[in-house]
């Protein structure tokens, strides 16, 4: 594919709904729903590359998921005001369909992660656009603000939609991330909650002196990389993250690519496209520009004769036995997915500019 770059800001576009929203995937049906997660990143690429009305687009559809569900978020920070525990049943959820109601199926819905991905997302959209953010796109994220304060510290589902009853260091870094822009936007102090998350991190998350995929684990994950890049939990070159680099490259390389973790056998467990950007997003802004690139040509050669990217190949499988029982559950594999066109731009964007 000759212009990779135009064509994922293409199917980016028409993965947008009219309500804004961004289908997660066109081609399979267990992803034809939005989540905050893919939104918030897929929305921080558009505005890399000027598409800043379809990132508004997208932060007003969340905002007004949020809005929708303020009564969930009141409900759900009083249940653990009350009762030092959260509710079963009120909580937001990971995704909603395009025109944002609750999705019908069951799903491992209650993931914390998303929400904070989507307020660090919103800052940044105020910065690259330069437009100032409209009253109750501000109010929205304050309710999710009240909402992630109440709740880091239990366990949720992680960013994989795996591992309910945990607590994951990927989510307390995105909702860290997410408060502290707010706290940016609003001129309000939430330093107490931010600390708090902050030395959670430092003290339980932490063996060997590499970062940990969850509170008592010692396995690492990919989705470690954003503690750097780009919650700025830690700096580029803290020595603990650039350990956690070098576990992250040794324990999760496949062909060039990078696996979710050790154990992973969603469709096998293979090379995740997001993620191998993910870590040249990493060396990019730590000034490794050829390991940046190595990672974005790897990237480019996945990529269909449409263009398309997928969520994950399949040439080197922690566990092959599962691939077939993951077609035949669910079908191929889901591309293209519109995370993966995101990282794929966030990516060259870095390489450009950083
Ligand atoms: C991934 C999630 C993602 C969702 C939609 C899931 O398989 O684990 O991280 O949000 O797909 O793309």
């Amino acid at each position: 594919m000759k212009n990779l770059v135009k064509r994922s800001i293409e199917i980016i576009k028409e993965g947008q709904a009219s309500s804004g929203a961004y289908i997660a995937s066109p081609n399979f049906q267990n992803y034809a729903y939005s989540w905050f997660r893919d939104g918030a990143f897929i929305a921080y690429s558009m505005d890399l590359y000027g598409e800043n009305q379809s990132a508004r687009h997208f932060h007003e559809w969340a905002a007004s998921v949020i809005s929708n569900n303020a009564d969930v978020i009141t409900r759900s920070v009083n249940t653990v005001e009350q009762s030092g525990k959260p509710s079963n049943t009120d909580y937001i959820h990971t995704r909603y369909s395009l025109d944002g109601q609750v999705a019908d199926r069951e799903w491992p819905n209650n993931q914390l992660d998303g929400i904070g991905t989507w307020l660090w997302a919103l800052k940044a959209h105020k910065e690259l656009s330069g437009i100032d953010l409209p009253g109750f796109l501000l109010d929205s994220a304050e309710l999710a603000v009240q909402y992630l304060s109440a709740l880091w510290q239990f366990p949720c589902s992680d960013c994989w939609e795996e591992f309910h009853d945990q607590v994951h260091t990927y989510t307390l870094a995105a909702i860290q991330a997410g408060i502290k822009a707010f706290s940016d936007l609003s001129g309000s102090d939430h330093q107490s909650v931010i600390d708090a998350i902050q030395k959670t991190i430092i003290d339980q998350c932490v063996i060997n002196s590499h970062f940990t995929k969850r509170l008592g684990s010692e396995d690492v994950d990919a989705n470690l990389i954003s503690l750097a890049v780009p919650y700025g939990v830690v700096g580029i070159e803290h020595p603990q993250m650039m350990a956690t680099i070098k576990k992250i490259e040794e324990d999760l390389t496949g062909t060039k690519g990078l696996h979710r973790y050790a154990g992973d056998s969603y469709y096998g467990g293979g090379e995740w496209i997001l993620l191998s950007a993910w870590l040249g997003w990493y060396w990019s802004e730590r000034g490794n520009k050829t390991r940046a690139r190595e990672l974005l040509v790897w990237i480019e050669s996945q990529a269909d004769d449409k263009g398309y990217l997928p969520e994950q190949t399949s040439d080197h499988l922690n566990k092959p036995e599962y691939y077939k029982i993951w077609v035949e559950r669910w079908g191929e594999i889901a591309n293209p997915l519109l995370w993966s066109h995101a990282k794929y731009l966030i990516l060259q964007n870095s390489i450009m500019t950083a």
